[in-house]
Order: structure tokens, then C-alpha cells, then sequence
């Protein structure tokens, strides 16, 4: 058997490397174990060893972290708690051991990873991009299970580590050494020296821990029952208010913390362990792992199947329109150090859109994720002009003009003559791409790039491909996508494509709620309450009125009675309200553009006058999301979507869909598709023609499938 661990002796220190043949990555799991066992009798028993060196074989891994293929596989939560006591046993060995060991750390070191490095005697890491820690077990819906709750606390303090462990966010190498999570910092090419040093100083005594000093207000909060108690409080409810109680793990991760200071390690591990198991068996770990598994896979897919084209690199970018879009898109690109050249009519619009490249760069700088040299080198980057003066060289032109199909046109054959080998995509999120394709002279070459807003937040891009666009032009811009950071989705072209597609039914039935009398508030609160970021109504005052107002008879011209926008919606819109933006919308805005609550004038522009009709949460949520979901299966039955992982993918990356439903579709598959399709012909028979069940869903209800395995490894 081909082993995962392997032992050198160097002048009396054991370098393990860590290096797992047959995984692209190292991951810690129960064949591991006895390795590991064998690993440390070694180290106990053999007297010419006096310390040791861990470190990874792979480039930029050390360790990820639990195998998750392994923890998908879990049946019981008495096997998790098993699963979690074993690695516990495993690096409480470590800890004990006589002989120091020292984590020599580059790539990243995630969850059981950084378990594994906090029950080492010292941690040195590398200062490079790759080298990111975390505790990334909550964003999967568990909890680190491996000791992580009880030593991560002891060395960097309660309210550092409830910060990592409950966001799971990535630590970068700097602000690992401030926290105190490593002691050294080193350039790569000295890190194996550095480590055998430190495990030789740390041997012979020259070189001891030292005890981790509180600071003041540590003292004050932590170091005492009453100050931990206001800890833990805040911490609730900050997780509470972010997460209204629908992820169970950072609640389960603070009362496993909790109980550690309360009661000793020991009963901290065993709570730890016990959560652990149980927090497997959660749907909301079910839903956060598949979701972990399609970005996993996305990564890797080209967008053309088996297409045998290989992508052409970027690398020069044109952007037309120095708008929102437009700056935003730009300043994407020129963080992964692609030159942009930015066109707009006017060179008040261009600085307009330098300014907006700017601002978010100095959000950047200001977390301190770019240095001030940074920042100044991508400034650099992005140029503008009220022409088309460095377009030739561009390889891709993306356009964000006005939503107007001649306006497109225009641009298109100019862009055809300015950038005779470019790819023109097209960032409109309702006209089809074929359509804006009829007058290009190469429609091989003109492809959709649907970015979300803002570009520089939202992760997701969804790519259409017209019938008319080439292999060569997908894959192109599929792998442009993945480079500036996006996830991206490959759809067909259609009318709203995919993420809007589901959004217009979304939208609509929330205006008919409208119109037949429910409250504003109450639509919002409901769909907020089911776990979207902003209700619907809040969501139209965001994006502006005047956007959802073109979308909606593109939809209704599409797809008809089914779409057919709600009166309120237009009268809203006639009434001359634009949302945020335009200060006045369906709610309330004070002069600094701060919200206040619903503005009830919009109730007289209703169908229902009167007192607001009552409806149960329960009721808005069936309707609106019914309608959404029904949509998602027509978009994979028309062709639209390639997959369910795209759709589910999208939904929660482009619309944010709650992560822990894991998508349109794996909702559907939790609430049975038979129960659907009982739901949608029970509301079609109140709405006629508004919820007549998919196909598909009919056939999968009478065939009693799924869209996915309902055990194991969803993908
Ligand atoms: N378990 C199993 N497989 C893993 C894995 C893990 N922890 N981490 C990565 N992989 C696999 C991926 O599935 C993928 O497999 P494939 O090639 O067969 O599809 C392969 O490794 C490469 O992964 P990426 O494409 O994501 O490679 P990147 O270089 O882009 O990213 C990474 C590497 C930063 C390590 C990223 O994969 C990652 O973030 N992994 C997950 C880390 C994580 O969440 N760890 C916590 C696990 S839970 C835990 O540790 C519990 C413990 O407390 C007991």
C-alpha cells in the first residue's frame, strides 16, 4: 500500500512530508489514522530522533482538512462522534508527545489541517497568497471536530477564535502571526530550514513556548465567568441576527466552546465530538457539502463538455460603458492584473467610472488586502477613452450600454471594426444574445457575460451560449470567468436566461400579494424568514424599479399569462419611482438615502384598497417560492440549464437562494417531488395557468425520482 506519510532523519529530526498519492489534495481520514499511530511510536521509540518537522508534498496544500468525501459517507451521528473522537485521540498524542514537532505550513491549512497545526508545538508559515488558514467547518455545517473548539481558544484568546470558528473565514499570513495562530513567518524558500531550526531550538531547550499574555480588555472579558458570559452572549446574538437561527452549527460550535471554559477541556472534547456527529446528519451540512461539491466541480468544468478547444487567454480587456456594470467589471479585471480600456461617450462618465474602479480598490486596501503598491499597479491598468483608441489589442470586449437592442447593434459593428479578433460579450441581462448576434459579421464570436451586481461582490456569472457562438468563444470566456473570481454557469439563450427566468415568476407573485392586499413588510419578512438575504419588494427597490420594469414584458411576451406582470408593479412604476436610487420607491427614504419603513402611499396605487389583507408567512412563501421553483424545472426541461447544479448553483450564488436549502432544486428533492407537484396543481387550480406543474416534475412524481442521490456524495 502506498503510504500518505513518509520519514526522513536528518541530524536527528524526523521530517514527516505529508503527501497523499492518489488525492489531488491532503485531507485527513480514518485510513490516516494508523499511519499517523505508527508515525508518533516512531518518533516515542527511536532515540536517535529528538524532534520533528511536519510538512506538505504538495504545492500549494498542507493540509485541507477532513476528508469530506468521508464525511458525506457518515450514516449515524454516533459515527461522526466516533469519526471526531479518533481525531481528537489522534492529535491529543501529538500534543503529548516528549519530542517537539513543528508545523512547517505553506498552502493552505484548513480545518482538520489547522487542527492538525494547533496540536503541534510550533507553527511556522510561509508569507505567500496561497498559505491561508481558517476553520471553515461551520460554512460546511459542522463544527471543528478535531479539538479545534478547545485549543484554538487557549491560544489566541475567546474572542479571536470565536471569530474564525463561527465565520470560518480565511486568515491571511500576516494576520495569522498578529492573532498569535503561528510564531513564524517566512519567505518559502526557507521554510523547511526555519523549521528544522526551531524543532532543534525547541529540543535542546534553547527555545520554549512562551505563556500567551491577555491583553487589557481580554482581562476584562475573558479571563472572568461574567466577562465570558457577555462574550458568549454577543456572540449568540450576532449569530442569531446574521443567521436567524437557521445554521445550527456556530450556535452548536459557541456551546461546545462554552463548555470547555465552564467544565474543563476534557468535557469540551466530548461535547465537541457529540456535536460533531449530530451536526453531520443536519440537511443544512447536507445542503452547505453539496454546495461545497458544485463549486468544487464548476472549477473544473471548461463550459464546453468534451469540446476539444482549449481557451485563449485574455490578455487585454475592453469594457463600453464606464456605468455601475461597466466599473465594476473593470474592477474585477484589473485585480487579477488584466489591462482594461474603458469606453463611455463622454469624459465625464469615464472618470465617472475611474472613480467607481477606484472606490473599490480602496475598500480592498483599506482591509488591507492590497498593499498600497498594489493598488497603485492596478490603477494603472485601467485607461479610458471617449473612442475606441486601444481596443485592437483587446482580446475580449465586454459591453455594458443601455438596454436597447439598436443601441447594442451599434455598438457591436463598431466594436467589430475597432477589434476585428475580439470577443464581444454582451452583459444584458434580458435581450438574447442571438438576437444582438443577427448583425455581427463573426456571430461565433458574440457571447453573453451576465454579471451580477455589485460585479466586485457577487460570485456568480452566468455564461449564454447562443446557438450561434462558437466552442472556442464559451470556453474563452468560461475561463476569463474563473479568472477574475466568479463562478460561472454556462445557460442557453432565452429570455431572462436563467437567473432572471426564476426571479420574474419570484417577482410577479409577490405583486400579485400586492395586489390582492398583503402588506409589503409582511411579503418581505415572510421570504426573509424562509432565508433570502432581502425580501422580494426590497429586492425591486434595490435593483430599481425601472430595470424590473423592462424585464417584466420581455418575460410576459415570452411566456405569457404566466408572467403577466402584476398591476401594482406597473402603477408603481407609472407613478414615477425608481427605488433606492431615485429616493422614493415601495419604501420610505430619508435625504442620506437611509430607509425607513413601508411607504404606505404605495397601497392606494393597489387593486385592494382598504385594510391590508392578513396572510400567513407560510402562504406567501408557498406562493412565491412554488413559482420559483416550478420555473427552475421548466429552464431544465427547456434546455435552458445544462444541469440541476448549475440551476442550484445560480440560484444561490446569483440570487442568493438560502445556502442551507442548497438550491431550487435540492429544495424540491427535500419537500418531494410528488409534494410539489400536489402544491403547484393545488395553487394552480386557485391561479389558473400560474402554476401548472413542469412536465418533467409530473413524469419524476409518477416515476417516484429525484434530482439527486439521496445519500453519499450528491455529485
Ligand atoms: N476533502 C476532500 N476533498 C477535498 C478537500 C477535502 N477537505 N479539499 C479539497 N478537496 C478536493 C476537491 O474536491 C477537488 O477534488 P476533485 O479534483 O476530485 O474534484 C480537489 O481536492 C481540488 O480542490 P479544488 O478544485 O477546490 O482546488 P483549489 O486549489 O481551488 O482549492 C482548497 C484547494 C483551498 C483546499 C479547497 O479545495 C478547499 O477550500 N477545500 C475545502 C476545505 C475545507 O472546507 N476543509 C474543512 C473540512 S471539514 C473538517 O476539516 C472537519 C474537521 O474539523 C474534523
Amino acid at each position: 500500500m502506498t503510504q500518505t506519510l513518509s520519514l526522513l532523519v536528518e541530524d536527528g529530526v524526523a521530517v514527516i512530508t505529508f503527501n497523499d498519492p492518489n488525492a489531488p489534495v491532503n485531507a485527513l481520514n480514518s485510513r490516516l489514522a494508523s499511519e499517523f499511530d505508527a508515525m508518533f511510536t516512531r518518533l516515542e521509540t527511536d532515540a536517535s530522533i529528538t524532534c520533528a518537522v511536519l510538512i506538505s508534498g504538495k504545492p500549494d496544500v498542507w493540509i485541507a482538512g477532513a476528508d469530506i468525501e468521508e464525511l458525506v459517507s457518515l450514516t449515524s451521528a454516533s459515527a461522526g462522534e466516533t469519526l471526531s473522537r479518533n481525531g481528537q485521540r489522534m492529535l491529543d498524542r501529538l500534543a503529548a508527545l516528549k519530542k517537539p514537532v513543528v508545523a512547517a505550513i505553506h498552502g493552505a491549512c484548513l480545518g482538520g489541517g489547522l487542527e492538525v497545526a494547533l496540536a503541534c508545538h510550533w507553527r511556522v508559515l510561509t508569507d505567500h497568497p496561497k498559505s491561508v488558514t481558517a476553520l471553515p467547518e461551520t460554512q460546511l455545517g459542522l463544527l471543528p471536530g478535531a479539538g479545534g473548539t478547545q485549543r484554538l481558544p487557549r491560544l489566541i484568546g475567546l474572542q479571536g477564535a470565536l471569530d474564525m470558528i463561527l465565520t470560518g473565514k480565511t486568515i491571511r499570513p500576516r494576520k495569522a502571526r498578529s492573532l498569535g495562530l503561528i510564531d513564524d513567518l517566512v519567505h518559502p524558500a526557507v521554510l523547511r530550514r526555519v523549521a528544522i531550526q526551531r524543532a532543534k531550538e525547541l529540543a535542546s531547550g534553547k527555545r520554549t513556548r512562551e505563556e500567551r499574555q491577555s491583553s487589557a480588555s481580554e482581562m476584562l472579558l475573558e479571563d472572568n465567568p461574567v466577562g465570558r458570559a457577555v462574550v458568549f452572549r454577543q456572540a449568540r446574538e450576532q449569530v442569531m441576527k446574521k443567521t436567524r437561527g437557521a445554521y445550527p452549527a456556530p450556535l452548536a460550535a459557541i456551546d461546545v466552546i462554552a463548555e470547555g471554559y465552564s467544565h474543563g477541556v476534557s468535557r469540551g472534547l466530548d461535547a465537541e465530538a457529540k456535536q460533531f456527529g449530530a451536526l453531520a446528519m443536519t440537511p443544512v451540512c447536507r445542503e452547505l457539502t453539496f454546495l461545497f461539491f458544485a463549486t468544487t466541480a464548476l472549477k473544473k468544468d471548461t463550459g464546453v463538455g468534451e469540446a476539444d478547444v482549449v481557451a485563449s487567454p485574455v490578455q487585454r480587456l475592453a469594457v463600453l460603458g464606464a456605468g455601475f456594470m461597466g466599473a465594476g467589471i473593470a474592477s474585477v479585471a484589473v485585480q487579477k492584473l488584466t489591462p482594461v480600456r474603458l469606453r463611455d461617450a463622454s469624459l465625464e462618465r469615464i472618470a465617472g467610472g475611474l472613480r467607481a474602479v477606484r472606490d473599490v480598490l480602496t475598500e480592498q486596501r483599506k482591509k488591507r488586502r492590497l498593499t498600497p503598491l498594489a493598488f497603485d499597479d492596478m490603477m494603472s491598468l485601467v485607461s479610458g477613452s471617449t473612442d475606441y483608441t486601444g481596443f485592437k489589442r483587446a482580446d475580449l470586449v465586454i459591453e455594458a450600454v443601455f438596454e436597447d437592442l439598436s443601441v447594442k447593434h451599434t455598438v457591436l459593428r463598431e466594436v467589430e471594426d475597432a477589434a476585428p479578433d475580439a470577443i464581444f460579450a454582451s452583459n444584458t441581462s434580458t435581450i438574447p444574445i442571438a438576437r444582438i448576434a443577427e448583425v455581427a459579421a463573426h456571430p461565433d464570436r458574440v457571447v453573453g457575460m451576465h454579471f451580477f451586481s455589485p460585479v466586485h461582490k457577487m460570485p456568480l456569472l452566468e455564461v449564454i451560449a447562443a446557438p450561434q457562438t462558437s466552442a472556442q468563444t464559451i470556453a474563452t470566456t468560461v475561463a476569463y470567468g474563473k479568472q477574475i473570481g466568479k463562478t460561472v454557469i454556462v445557460v442557453s439563450d432565452g429570455p431572462g436566461f436563467y437567473v432572471n427566468r426564476i426571479l420574474a415568476p419570484y417577482i410577479n407573485e409577490a405583486g400579485r400579494l400586492l395586489d390582492e392586499g398583503v402588506a409589503m413588510d409582511a411579503i418581505d419578512a415572510a421570504l426573509v424568514g424562509y432565508g433570502f438575504p432581502v425580501g422580494p419588494i426590497t429586492l425591486l427597490d434595490e435593483v430599481g424599479l425601472d430595470i424590473a420594469g423592462k424585464s417584466g414584458p420581455i418575460m410576459a411576451d415570452a411566456f405569457g399569462a404566466r408572467l403577466a406582470p402584476s398591476i401594482t408593479l406597473q402603477r408603481v412604476l407609472e407613478d414615477g419611482r425608481l427605488g433606492r436610487k431615485g429616493g422614493r420607491g415601495f419604501y420610505l427614504y430619508d435625504d442620506k438615502g437611509k430607509r425607513d419603513g413601508p411607504d404606505k402611499s404605495v397601497y392606494a396605487l393597489t387593486p385592494a384598497t382598504g385594510a391590508r389583507l392578513d396572510m400567513s408567512a407560510e402562504q406567501i412563501v408557498d406562493r412565491t417560492v412554488m413559482a420559483m421553483l416550478n420555473e427552475a424545472v421548466r429552464c431544465l426541461e427547456d434546455g435552458v440549464l445544462r444541469n440541476t447544479r448549475d440551476g442550484d448553483i445560480g440560484a444561490v450564488f446569483g440570487i442568493g437562494f438560502p445556502p442551507f436549502r442548497g438550491g431550487p432544486f435540492r429544495t424540491i428533492d427535500a419537500l418531494g417531488v410528488a409534494n410539489c407537484v400536489q402544491r403547484l396543481d393545488a395553487l394552480d387550480a386557485r391561479f389558473p395557468g400560474r402554476f401548472t406543474p413542469a412536465t418533467r416534475l409530473r413524469g419524476m412524481a409518477v416515476r417516484g425520482e429525484r434530482f439527486y442521490p439521496s445519500t453519499g456524495k450528491p455529485l
